[in-house]
């Protein structure tokens, strides 16, 4: 009993010995058969591989992944660990996606050092169809009052009589893609789309890809990756009313703007300027200020104002003028 014992423990020194001394010959194998599937969802692919060989033989030792990922042309490499085989993550479809995993041990095996496999590599590009000047340009999205998406886009330089362009789009919870049902027109020619409904897209990627064909003859596909969040544009507020107090100062009262829009996501700011005849004086945001989430009031003596609205990510403001009642 003693014996084994000690020789177990000398088999332990020996494998610690090895594993400090020469890692190389500890090394863990690298997972097998790296995959990089489309399913067909605008820019989530499937990333598979199989485990190393002889990881059946490791049971003292945890076996993990480090799988990195990026589109080619991205400086940084994004990670994910992982005891799965399988990952689904979003992509550029217009670029071609780079994916390297490794194999991760430790434990007993490692004498508990963390050891890493050489990297196995795999990339994947959806075929290019059409002339990159056929893709359609200018292409951006609004999310009006948090309630709908309203897309638009400009005809592609090489943009043939008779084109044809669609909108698909996809996120985490829908079975497949959907094409848009309520396109914007210009001459016949679908240039935009009005997404409604996509209250479960918050807060996630929402996939896009712009396409179009003339004829049998496709273009090249746009793909966009869009957070509804980020593309948020509030409605002015309402109900602004001006009015002057009995001591000579300005009263303004607002209320909040129509829509779905998060309160917290909400913050107005005034602004005034006297008017003099024909010419105006420049916007000034007055010194006493009131900020409130559910509309707002404020004491200032001046005579013309402005109200402004910012939304979640301060990059829109819409405005709205209003002469003041009391002069
Ligand atoms: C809105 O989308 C959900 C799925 O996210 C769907 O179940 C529902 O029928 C849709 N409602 C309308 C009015 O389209
Ligand atoms: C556009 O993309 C959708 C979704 O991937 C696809 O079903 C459709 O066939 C494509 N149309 C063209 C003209 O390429």
């Amino acid at each position: 009993m003693a014996l084994q014992r000690i020789s177990l423990l000398s088999l332990v020194l020996a494998w610690g010995c090895v594993a400090s001394s020469s890692p190389q010959h500890t090394a863990a194998a690298p997972p097998r058969d790296l995959q990089i599937t489309d399913p067909g969802l605008l820019g989530s692919l499937d990333i598979e591989w199989k485990p190393p060989p002889n990881v059946q033989t490791l049971k003292e030792c945890t076996v993990k992944y480090k799988c990195e990922y990026r589109n080619a042309g991205d400086r940084d490499w994004k990670v994910i660990f992982t005891r799965k085989l399988k990952l689904r993550v979003g992509f550029d479809l217009s670029r071609t996606a780079e994916v390297k995993v490794q194999t991760l041990l430790k434990g007993w095996c490692t004498n508990d050092v963390e050891v890493q496999s050489e990297w196995v590599y795999a990339t994947f590009q959806v075929p290019l169809q059409g002339n990159l000047e056929s893709k359609v340009q200018s292409f951006h999205c609004i999310y009006h009052d948090w309630e709908y998406l309203r897309c638009t886009w400009q005809p592609g330089l090489l943009a043939p009589r008779g084109v044809n362009y669609g909108l698909y789009y996809w996120y985490e919870g829908l079975e497949h893609t959907l094409q848009c049902s309520d396109y914007i027109q210009d001459h016949g020619i679908n240039i935009g789309c009005t997404l409604q409904n996509l209250s479960q897209a918050e807060y996630k990627d929402l996939s896009i890809c712009v396409n179009g064909s003339v004829a049998a003859t496709l273009l090249r596909p746009l793909y966009a990756t869009l957070r509804l969040h980020n593309l948020a544009k509030p409605s002015p507020p309402q109900q602004l009313v001006v009015s002057m107090s009995a001591s000579e100062e300005l009263r303004v009262v607002w209320s909040p703007p129509s829509g779905q829009t998060p309160p917290q996501c909400l913050e107005y700011e005034v602004q005034l300027a006297e008017e003099q005849g024909e010419a105006k004086a420049a916007w000034a945001i007055p010194s006493r200020k009131t900020i409130a989430h559910h509309g707002g009031m404020l004491t200032v003596p001046v005579t013309a104002v402005l109200l402004c609205l910012m939304d979640c990510s301060h990059n829109i403001i819409p405005r709205m003028a209003k002469k003041p009642r009391a002069f």
